[in-house]
């Protein structure tokens, strides 16, 4: 057996408020302590949306079930920037320049540049050229806060988010989906392996693993995205997968095949977010730091299966694969939340920043 700092997966959407029929607070983090994961970022699309200081404090109180640490992530709406200046305790702000589950689009340019200003870091959901036009915002405006770029999913996304003039700036994060599947999936899973950002060729998938491999790519997160089969099977499907449960799983199964080194994973899903987003204590393991843990058995043979799965969706992409590598024990503030295939039900807390 292997012990690793607990996960820091810094892109999770557990639904509550408004969307608790397809998980919450205490199924998600459960799913995630499963997962080995002791630590999540919430994303903004809930309903209503986490774009006022009202609606943060309300998820904050809703957020107390959860079994792993918690932190928060502001979403950027139109006329919001002094919220978004007043917003206490929070790991970033998350802008949407581009269409995805929750409709928080921004179109406003000057708004964009407007939330760059404002906060010390900015999570852009951005798909391909939409990348390229937040770098351009942040060059014009000489803007000096960070920007980190969620599930970067095509080399030339990669391309736009790494560019020389901005690099020290910009972080990219990776999804398990994006590096473990690619368009051909779409053939037998259907709606079930449609997310935002797509799916991209094989080329794509190579090119993420490549940036791994060179350093290009800072973290692994799984914008676990649930989403109920009855709503998956609708002609009108909504975007998204779960991933807590299987990330883990799925990065220690490729480790078993030489693809990842346990530095890397660690560095990925653990070190880096602490480091980007500032969370305190966490990451690595060492004295002074929480003890927030996960010990893995590198040997154990299992095939996801979605009967075994914890989140509310019930479902995976990766059903029926059979992984080698899986946490087995999760420690969260030094407590056992996961252990032999049992959870147990310990309230956890909410992160704290270095400013
Ligand atoms: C996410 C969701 O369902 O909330 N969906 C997705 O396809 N990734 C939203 C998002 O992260 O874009
Ligand atoms: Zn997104
Ligand atoms: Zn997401």
């Amino acid at each position: 057996n292997f012990a690793l700092p607990g996960l820091i997966d810094c892109h999770v959407h557990f639904r509550e408020p408004g969307l608790t029929h397809k998980e919450d607070f205490l199924t998600g983090s459960m799913a995630a302590a499963k997962g080995g994961i002791t630590t999540i970022l919430d994303m903004p699309n809930t309903i209503p949306p986490t774009t006022t200081l009202a609606a943060l404090e309300e998820k904050r109180r809703l957020a107390a079930k959860s079994i792993v640490n918690y932190g928060f992530n502001f979403g950027a709406s139109p006329g919001n920037i002094s919220d978004i200046k007043k917003a206490k305790n929070i790991a970033a702000v998350k802008l949407y320049m581009d269409y995805t589950t929750g409709d928080m689009k921004i179109d406003d340019l000057e708004f964009v540049a407007d939330v760059f200003k404002a906060s010390k870091i900015t999570i852009i959901h951005a798909e391909d050229i939409s990348i390229q036009n937040a770098i351009e915002i942040i060059i014009k405006n000489k803007i000096k806060n960070k920007l980190h770029v969620a599930h970067v999913s095509s080399e030339k996304e990669l391309q736009y988010a790494k560019q020389n003039k901005i690099k020290k700036q910009v972080t990219v994060e990776v999804t398990p989906h994006h590096l473990f599947m690619n368009d051909k999936d779409l053939q037998h899973l259907g709606s079930f392996a449609e997310m935002k950002p797509r799916l991209k060729t094989e080329n794509d998938q190579k090119a993420l693993w490549l940036g791994i491999q060179n350093g290009i790519v800072d973290a692994i997160a799984s914008d676990h995205a649930p989403h109920l089969k009855e709503e998956k099977e609708q002609a009108n499907y909504p975007f998204g997968v779960p991933g807590v449960e299987t990330m883990l799983p799925l990065l220690l199964d490729a480790f078993n095949k030489n693809r990842i080194s346990l530095p890397t994973i660690q560095k990925l899903c653990c070190e880096n977010p602490a480091g980007i987003f500032k969370i305190k204590n966490k990451g690595i393991i060492k004295e002074g730091y929480d003890a927030d843990l996960v010990v893995a058995d590198l040997d154990k043979r299992q095939a996801v299966r979605n009967e075994d799965l914890l989140t509310k969706c019930k479902w995976s992409p990766f059903e029926g694969k059979i992984l080698k590598g899986w946490p087995v024990m999760t420690i969260v503030n030094g407590n056992v939340v996961f252990n032999d295939g049992k959870i147990f039900d310990i309230k956890a807390k909410e992160v704290q920043y270095a400013t």
